[in-house]
């Protein structure tokens, strides 16, 4: 299935055949919020070999299930887990010290965010994948960590919905080849994100959107990749990425 439906313009940014698991019964509650947030298809349990994957509830987690491969466990996003400390803090430089607010317009499986949540920052995730988006609603509403209430989730594309949002800065952070991208994750959830969610061949149209409507708009990139679209203002460089900063004007604040 192709992410890209040309007949209306819009990226359904779904690649495997998914499907929402009928847990009605279980969980009416649970199963109505995610029944309202995604239009993928019903499936009952004894036709999810129609599916790549369906996304169900296991152990009172929203999780996805890799049909074809039963035995795998289910993939759960888990903010609880730490964030990829090491050395010096590049995100949090990139997005800058007096920014207290950001729209992580690729919000994936939520692991900047909630780094960025746990700086302080108010932060708009906005992730266009259906079963990734509810993976990760589900993964706000179940993490102990407080952070994760400052985060808002929207189930949408920023191609479309960037410029009707606010913040003080906007961090995309696209898929790229299958070598990079993603290393934070571990090896499985990389796969599934990347079978969900393919490359993102529309990452340079939203890196130019969010440079045409916000002050201040940081790309990551994998480190010796030419930068996404032109006009860098500056990077802040790591060993395997690279954190490209473009402001609109004003002077630069102190970045350490
Ligand atoms: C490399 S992952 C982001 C990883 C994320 N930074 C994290 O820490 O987990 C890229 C994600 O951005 C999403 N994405 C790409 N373009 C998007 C867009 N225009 N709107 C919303 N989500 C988008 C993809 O579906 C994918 O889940």
């Amino acid at each position: 299935m192709s992410g890209l439906d040309v007949s209306n313009g819009s990226y359904t940014a779904q690649f495997a055949h998914v499907a929402l698991a009928d847990f009605e019964i279980q969980n009416p509650e649970r199963f109505s919020r995610y029944r309202q947030m995604c239009d993928l298809p019903l499936v009952r349990a004894s036709s999810t070999h129609d599916f790549d994957f369906i996304v169900d509830l296991v152990d009172d987690r929203l999780a996805l299930v890799d049909c074809r491969k039963p035995r795998i466990r289910p993939v759960i996003i888990d903010l609880d887990q730490p964030w990829r400390a090491t050395g010096v803090d590049l995100l949090r430089r990139a997005i800058g010290r007096q920014s207290s607010s950001v729209i992580d317009a690729t919000a994936g499986f939520g692991r900047d965010a909630i780094h960025l949540a746990r700086l302080g920052l108010e932060v708009t995730a906005i992730e266009r994948c259906q079963p990734i988006a509810l993976l990760l609603d589900d993964a706000i509403l179940c993490a102990r960590d407080e952070a994760a209430s400052r985060i808002r989730l929207l189930p949408d594309d920023s191609l479309r919905c960037l410029e009707h949002h606010h913040a003080d800065v906007v961090y995309v952070d696209p898929m790229f080849d299958a070598s990079r991208g993603l290393k934070s994750l571990p090896r499985k959830a990389m796969q599934v994100a990347r079978e969900l969610a393919g490359d993102d061949v529309d990452a340079r149209d939203l890196a130019a959107i969010a440079r045409r409507h916000f002050k201040r708009v940081v790309v990551k990139r994998p480190d010796k990749s030419p930068p996404l679209v032109d006009g860098v203002h500056h990077s802040h460089c790591g060993n395997t990425v690279r954190y490209d900063v473009y402001l609109l004007d004003g002077p630069v604040e102190n970045e350490t």
